[in-house]
């Protein structure tokens, strides 16, 4: 079925270059009005210019879409309410909220200073927190509301030298996780991307050759796919290069000790049970794990619940 979005209105956050900017482009061609924010500074977060998001803004134009350009910092709440309003305005609604503005501050942890830290977690953390609660309460008033988050494999799995950047793309999965169970009522659906493509970001990374492969083109259908009326909710996409997977946390079944067995000892010699993939599981809300602990416990304990 051809996903459309005729009629939607969607915020694209750091949309004038990379990801951003295919993404806006792509939620365009499905009929979305676009606000393409950007700050419009350097990768390390100095800096700024309204010039790429004016850019991208007459591209989706000159497509035949309708789109504004909006020259918020994202960590700043302020100017992210004032964005909000100014789509509000607009177009007096706002669908879809694609987290995308990013920076880095690449260092080893032990050069790593305290500011360096700070500030990416004010970008992407803070950041998305604050578009995320700039059009929370527009969303359930709607009852309809789609929005993304953009996480990375160096916080899923660690990247050396991004102790800031992973703990911030970490975070916004706790932030999924939470706004998943508090928007379902409301039909609002929180997801991740995690995304791989040749970029500003990635331009001192990856070798020139794979640059066309990893085009950032090769992932937006995933954001249009997690923008659309059937998109699923707390998922994490991963994709790269045309490849779409999802990431996903499994919790062991676990072992239960009792008073009398509970040793730290007890734990080393039971590690390959405790730690074994076996009966691994996903859980759908933090009290599943309490729920699961309680019942070893018991019953263990020979207690009926
Ligand atoms: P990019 O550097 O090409 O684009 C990021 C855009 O965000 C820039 O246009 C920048 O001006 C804007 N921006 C930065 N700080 C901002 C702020 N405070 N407020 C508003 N706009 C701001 O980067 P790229 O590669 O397109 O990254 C997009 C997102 O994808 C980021 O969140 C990044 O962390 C994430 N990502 C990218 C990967 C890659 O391989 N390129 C890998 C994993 C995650």
């Amino acid at each position: 079925m051809t996903i459309r979005l005729d009629g939607q209105v969607a915020i694209v956050t750091g949309a004038g270059q990379g990801l951003g900017r295919t993404h806006a482009l792509a939620l365009a061609e499905r009929g979305a009005k676009i606000v393409v924010n950007d700050l419009g500074g350097a990768r390390d977060g100095t800096g700024h210019s309204s010039e790429a998001a004016e850019a991208v803004v007459a591209e989706i134009i000159a497509n035949g879409g309708e789109a504004i350009a909006n020259g918020a910092n994202v960590a700043d709440l302020e100017r992210v309410e004032a964005m909000v309003q100014q789509a509000m305005e607009k177009w007096g609604r706002v669908d879809i909220l694609i987290n995308n503005a990013g920076i880095l501050r690449d260092k080893s942890f032990l050069k790593m200073t305290a500011e360096d830290f700070r500030l990416v977690i004010e970008v992407h953390l803070m950041g998305s927190f604050n578009c995320t609660k700039a059009v929370w309460a527009i969303m359930r008033e709607q009852e309809y509301g789609r929005i993304v988050f953009t996480s990375s494999s160096s916080g899923l799995y660690g990247n050396f030298g991004q102790s800031n950047y992973g703990a911030a793309k970490m975070g916004v999965i706790g932030l999924m996780n939470v706004l998943h169970l508090e928007g379902a009522k409301y039909n609002i659906r929180v997801n991740a991307l995690a995304p791989a493509a040749g970029t500003r970001m990635t331009e001192d990374i990856f070798p020139a050759d794979l640059f066309a492969l990893f085009a950032p083109e090769a992932v937006s259908p995933g954001i249009v796919f997690l923008s659309g009326p059937d998109a699923p909710s707390r998922k994490i996409l991963t994709a790269a290069a045309g490849s779409f997977a999802v990431s996903k946390i499994y919790e062991t079944e676990g072992l239960n000790f009792t008073p009398d067995e509970l040793s730290a000892e007890a734990i080393a010699d039971a590690w390959e049970e405790i730690d074994s993939p076996d009966q691994q599981r996903e859980l759908q809300a933090g009290g599943e794990q309490s729920m699961k602990f309680g019942q070893q416990a018991a019953a263990k304990l020979g207690i009926k619940l």
